[in-house]
């Protein structure tokens, strides 16, 4: 598709970072449009991080756009699944930089879900102590939630994204097609994080998302279109606040740390990370109303909400104990106190500690039979 025949112009969302500033587009038909690829940074070497399953769908079509621009376009294939998140998975991105001879100018493209975008941008920040690469995300939560802001990581098996850094991708491309390809599990997964902005942060945004999920589960283009850069500008508001995490942006974690204790107890991949987020925010928002922030029918209102969306709503049984174990090794804890992002009133949240024995009830509440 060429420019002149794209069906309309990508909505862009800035992310304002001063000299580290890049603009999320998103749109229909960006993917085969040699428009989209016209600005992104100058190189000889172009590599696209993709995996498995992406490859066959989007591969080529990203591999012809971008050979009109960069002499020479390589692609590394990961294994697909979160399980591969990690050491082994991402040398490999190293081992087709090197064996292709790669220079400190090459840039990378993530091409897939939040999986492939967060290891190819760590591989960016590190390879030669640091590459330019672009965010291509093809999955729903990785259009609004992990494609923006700059966080990269690997797993490692004591604890989620436990090693990573914060490395600014230099654009964004959000091509809302490629969700239509995406399976039923993996698009309510990614409404978890659209969900999330909800509470935290715009109740009016939450009232539209009610109006409108049976639209998104069926994959409309104009609700997709609204979920996508309504949850990008508000991510993009909130880490143009808080780049690195010193305050503000950890609300975006909301129902997270319940959630990555899902993950890692389960093993990795078999919850979605959306689904175990999902879920989480139940814990949360029933933990956020112990604690005196939101009444039980605001608890009421988002399970209904998580579960409309087709996530589970109830944890899997681990026993309290193991949570708060696994809960212990989450980022945001501080000398051994783990620390929830909880709401404090309706569409506002702050992070917090509480204490164990709440925690406790909270999860033996949201995990039983
Ligand atoms: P994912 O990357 O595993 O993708 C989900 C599945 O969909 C995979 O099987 C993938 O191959 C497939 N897929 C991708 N695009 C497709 C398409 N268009 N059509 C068909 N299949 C497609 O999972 P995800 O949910 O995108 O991302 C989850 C990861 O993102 C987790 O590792 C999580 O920790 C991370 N994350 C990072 C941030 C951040 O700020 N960096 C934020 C949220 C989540
Ligand atoms: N997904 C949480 C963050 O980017 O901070």
């Amino acid at each position: 598709m060429s420019a002149a025949t794209r069906s309309s112009s990508p909505h862009r969302v800035a992310i304002e970072l001063g000299d580290r500033s890049y603009p999320i587009d998103v749109g229909a038909g960006l993917l085969g449009d040699a428009a989209t690829w016209s600005s992104t940074p100058a190189a000889t070497c172009a590599l696209i991080v993709t995996n498995d399953t992406v490859a066959p769908l989007y591969g080529e079509r990203l591999a012809a756009m971008l050979r009109q621009r960069y002499r020479d376009v390589h692609t590394v294939v990961l294994p697909d699944g979160e399980e591969h998140k990690d050491w082994q998975t991402l040398n490999r991105i190293f081992d087709a930089l090197l064996q292709h001879g790669c220079d400190r100018k090459t840039v990378l493209f993530a091409l897939g879900g939040g999986v492939v975008g967060d290891m190819a941008g760590f591989a960016a920040a590190s390879y030669m102590r640091g590459v330019p690469f672009v965010q291509v995300p093809t999955t729903l939560l990785a259009q609004v939630d992990s494609s923006v802001g700059g966080k990269t990581a690997i797993n490692h098996p004591l604890g989620k994204n436990m090693i990573g850094a914060f490395y600014q991708p230099r654009q964004v491309i959000c091509d809302l097609d490629t969700l239509q390809t995406l399976p039923a599990r993996e698009l309510s997964a990614g409404l978890a994080e659209v969900i999330k902005y909800g509470p935290i942060s715009d109740l009016e945004f939450l009232s539209w998302i009610e109006a409108n999920v049976d639209a998104l589960m069926a994959r409309e283009p104009a609700a997709l279109s609204h979920a996508v850069v309504r949850s990008c500008e508000i991510k993009a508001w909130v880490v143009g606040q808080d780049e690195r995490e010193s305050g503000l942006r950890a609300i975006l974690n909301f129902g997270h740390t319940f959630g990555h204790a899902i993950e890692a107890g389960l093993g990795y991949g078999e919850w979605l990370h959306g689904e175990a987020v999902g879920c989480g925010m139940v814990m949360a928002a029933r933990l956020s109303q112990r604690l005196g922030g939101v009444d039980e029918s605001f608890v009421e209102r988002l399970t209904t909400l998580i579960r409309r969306a087709g996530l589970p709503v109830q944890g899997p049984q681990l026993g309290a104990a193991r949570y708060l174990e696994l809960m212990r090794v989450d980022k945001k804890a501080e000398a051994g106190e783990i620390r929830f992002v909880v709401i404090d009133r309706p569409g506002h949240a702050t992070v917090r500690g509480a204490p164990d024995a709440l925690v406790r009830e909270v999860i033996e509440q949201c995990c039983r039979q």
